[in-house]
């Protein structure tokens, strides 16, 4: 291992001065870990240059997972870069949870399950059914960004799971979306799981965004209003969903539809699902997140 010498003592004064010295001293440690991990044989002369560097966009303003490469997600480690949506605690929280309500739902089915991930960003929501979910799953994971696609594909390889999951580039809100998702769907009744994590902050919601958020996730990733609609709830993304679901055979009758939604808009996007699918919905719950609040609507349809 290099000797940690005087560059880590400046490091550590400068990542201090940013964000205090316990966080300081955690992050630090978080840091040499990852570059140890990524390269055992760092010479010191390197290790120092790295640290200073990862030290240095820290200092800055860029998100740790940015600076790391990577976010712990369930077993998983999530590649991430920007301007990609960092896969965030409370999705791991519901989608975990996901997994073993498909797992009882479907136990004995020997056929595996099929998910369509709206908006996969990272891939982490597929990604993590594959590995929560004791049925097998076959997921097809949609993004608009280029930049997401590529880097869920990416992290669908490194885990070992590109037999399982596909990955591709469509645009929710374009009429070819349903064409093209139903041509890899393996049934013609549908999938038997929709999850989406879809942007839900409002414009005013999105204006008073942090730095830390703002300057490095995508717009797109985090923006719910779609332009040119004058909708200003966040809410776009639900009604096209649940408009296409209502329309297509997205999901089959016994399916599930998931949804990750923002602090206070439970209500109304339990609402836009039963207004939309009517008495398709069997039943509708509200989950909390691991800090009691409401973070998703799942209908068992
Ligand atoms: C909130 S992020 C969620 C990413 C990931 N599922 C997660 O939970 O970390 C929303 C994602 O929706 C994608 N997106 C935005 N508009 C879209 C559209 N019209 N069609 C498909 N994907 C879209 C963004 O590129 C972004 O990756």
């Amino acid at each position: 291992m290099p000797r940690i010498g005087k560059p880590t003592d400046l490091s550590n004064r400068i990542l201090r001065l940013s964000l205090g010295s316990e966080a300081a001293n955690r992050e630090l440690r978080w840091m040499k870990e990852a570059i140890y991990e990524a390269r055992p044989k760092i010479s010191s002369v390197d290790f120092d240059a790295t640290l200073k560097s990862y030290v240095k966009r820290r200092a800055t303003g860029t998100p740790l997972t940015y600076v790391l490469g990577t976010q712990p997600f369930g077993p998983l480690s999530i590649k991430c870069r920007p301007p990609t949506l960092i896969p965030r605690p409370e999705t791991e929280d519901w989608v975990t949870r996901l997994g073993q309500v498909i797992s009882s739902v479907q136990s004995g089915s020997q056929s595996p399950i099929s998910v369509l991930d709206i908006c996969t960003g990272t891939g982490c929501i597929p990604m993590l059914l594959s590995c929560t979910s004791r049925s097998p799953i076959t997921a097809l994971g949609v993004d608009i960004s280029e930049a997401a696609v590529n880097l869920a594909k990416e992290n669908v390889t490194e885990a070992g799971l590109s037999g399982r999951i596909q990955i591709i580039k469509g645009d929710l809100f374009d009429d070819t979306f349903v064409r093209t998702v139903l041509s890899k769907a393996t049934s013609q009744d549908g999938f038997d799981v929709i999850t989406s994590n879809p942007p839900y902050i409002p414009q005013e919601e999105y204006d008073r965004l942090p730095p830390s958020v703002k300057h490095y996730e995508d717009q797109l990733a985090l923006l719910g209003d779609r332009q040119g609609s004058g909708e200003a709830d966040g809410l776009s993304f639900y009604h096209r969903i649940a408009e296409l679901i209502s329309k297509e055979n997205l999901v089959r009758d016994g399916g599930i539809l998931a949804v990750e939604h923002g602090l206070g808009q439970s209500a109304a996007v339990q609402n836009i699902i039963s207004n939309a699918l009517g008495h398709r919905v069997r039943r509708l719950e509200a989950w909390k997140d691991q800090w009691e609040k409401e973070r998703a609507v799942v209908a068992f349809l």
